[in-house]
């Protein structure tokens, strides 16, 4: 079969096709033929080396929707070793759902992975409630454009999506949410405010981190919580730390009024370039003070049980035939075409999902 094989770690020149053999379905594996897979932004860190424990050659991949070859029925499937860009995949039977009638190949797949992974994080980590106010970062991306749609669906209001040029604000907005807002604005935290009356924000989806993170805990009302999943190293490269709220008497403070402000320790007065961007401070006394909360959410947790993922697939599903959701979808490469769709993905130049159409040889 033809897949797409990472020989050693590299920038998106180091996938190239190749023919491989079939792999072999272990016990509680089934085979399927696959019609599409997808990129998801885990497959470009584990491209360039960030996932050490990967051993190489590797076919990436961690997704894929097609045929299962034993009964013939239309599957989709979460491939957590990879494997997905390729012809044939074997597929753990828990972590793979049929798909109803009524929703194409591109649908189920960009559901099944992503549409969990909003689902999760609004409802499951997030414990979303209707008329709640919900921000998204990255909102225009894979997971993000689901989210929106999600939030909206589930009479969230406000729905706020951040997305990094007047384009994909615009695309966010065409999916329902009612404000749009640009991460790298200064006055993030303020903004978020503003979009809510003042309230502040109910529930915060960050896949971001750094700054966009720490405007959204600034911008969190009280009872509101931050969900993260994820973060971008050097997408917001500085070592600033929130200082929260202070105690009367703290000398200096120019902030008593905004205990969320963003300071920087060095003095210098603008971002370092030098930290990851996955550091966010928060003390107990911020906790508490504030009355937030902070969560993680990851796919692991749910792919793990059985009946909630299949749970959660359904109530996509159900969503997706009601017009509730759909996956957009930005582009569909072949896969001689995947180390140009992760530089796509990398440039941040992609709205929605980024299909692999195996079967396409040209
Ligand atoms: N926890 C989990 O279980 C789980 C599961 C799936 C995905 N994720 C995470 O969810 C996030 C979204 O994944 P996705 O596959 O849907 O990707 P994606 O959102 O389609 O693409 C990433 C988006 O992130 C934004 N971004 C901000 N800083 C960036 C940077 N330095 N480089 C590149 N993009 C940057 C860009 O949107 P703007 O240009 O609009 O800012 C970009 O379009 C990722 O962080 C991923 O790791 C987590």
């Amino acid at each position: 079969m033809r897949a797409v094989v990472l020989r050693h770690p590299g920038g998106p020149e180091a996938l190239r096709v190749e023919r491989v053999p079939e792999p072999l379905p272990g016990p509680g594996e089934s085979l399927i033929d696959v019609t599409l897979t997808g990129v998801n932004f885990d497959d470009l860190d584990q491209r360039a080396g960030a996932y050490p424990e990967l051993a190489v050659p590797a076919v990436l991949g961690l997704e894929a929707v097609g045929r299962r070859r034993s009964d013939g029925r239309r599957v989709v499937a979460l491939l957590r070793q990879g494997g997905g860009y390729a012809e044939v995949v074997a597929a753990r039977d828990a972590y793979t759902v049929e798909i109803p009638a009524g929703i194409d190949d591109a649908q189920a797949l960009g559901l099944f992975e992503q549409g969990t992974t909003a689902y999760g994080a609004l409802l499951l980590a997030g414990r979303l409630r209707p008329g709640e106010s919900v921000a998204v970062s990255a909102a225009a991306g894979g997971v993000g454009h689901l989210a929106v749609q999600l939030a909206v669906a589930l009479d969230a209001s406000p729905v706020i999506g951040l997305a990094s040029t007047p384009a994909k604000r615009q695309f966010v907005e065409g999916l329902g949410a009612d404000v749009a807002l640009d991460p790298a604005d200064p006055e993030l935290a303020a903004r978020l405010r503003e979009a809510t009356d003042g309230a502040g924000v109910d529930l915060f989806v960050d896949s971001v981190g750094g700054a966009v993170a720490r405007a959204g805990l600034a911008g969190l009302a009280p009872f509101g919580r931050l969900v993260c999943l994820g973060w971008r190293p050097g997408a917001a490269g500085d070592d600033r730390t929130v200082d929260g709220p202070r105690a009367a008497t703290d000398p200096g403070s120019a902030h008593d009024d905004d205990p969320w402000t963003v300071v920087d320790p060095t003095g210098a007065g603008h971002a370092t370039g030098s930290a990851d961007a996955g550091v966010v401070t928060l003390t107990t006394a911020q906790l508490a003070r504030s009355s937030i909360g902070c969560a993680g959410f990851w796919m692991r947790h749910v792919v793990d049980h059985r009946e909630l993922l299949r749970g959660i697939a359904d109530r996509l599903f159900e969503l997706a035939a009601r017009g509730r959701l759909a996956v957009h979808v930005d582009r569909t490469v072949a896969l001689h075409e995947v180390g140009a769709a992760h530089a796509a993905v990398a440039a941040r130049s992609t709205t929605g999902k980024v299909l692999v159409d195996v079967r396409r040889e040209v």
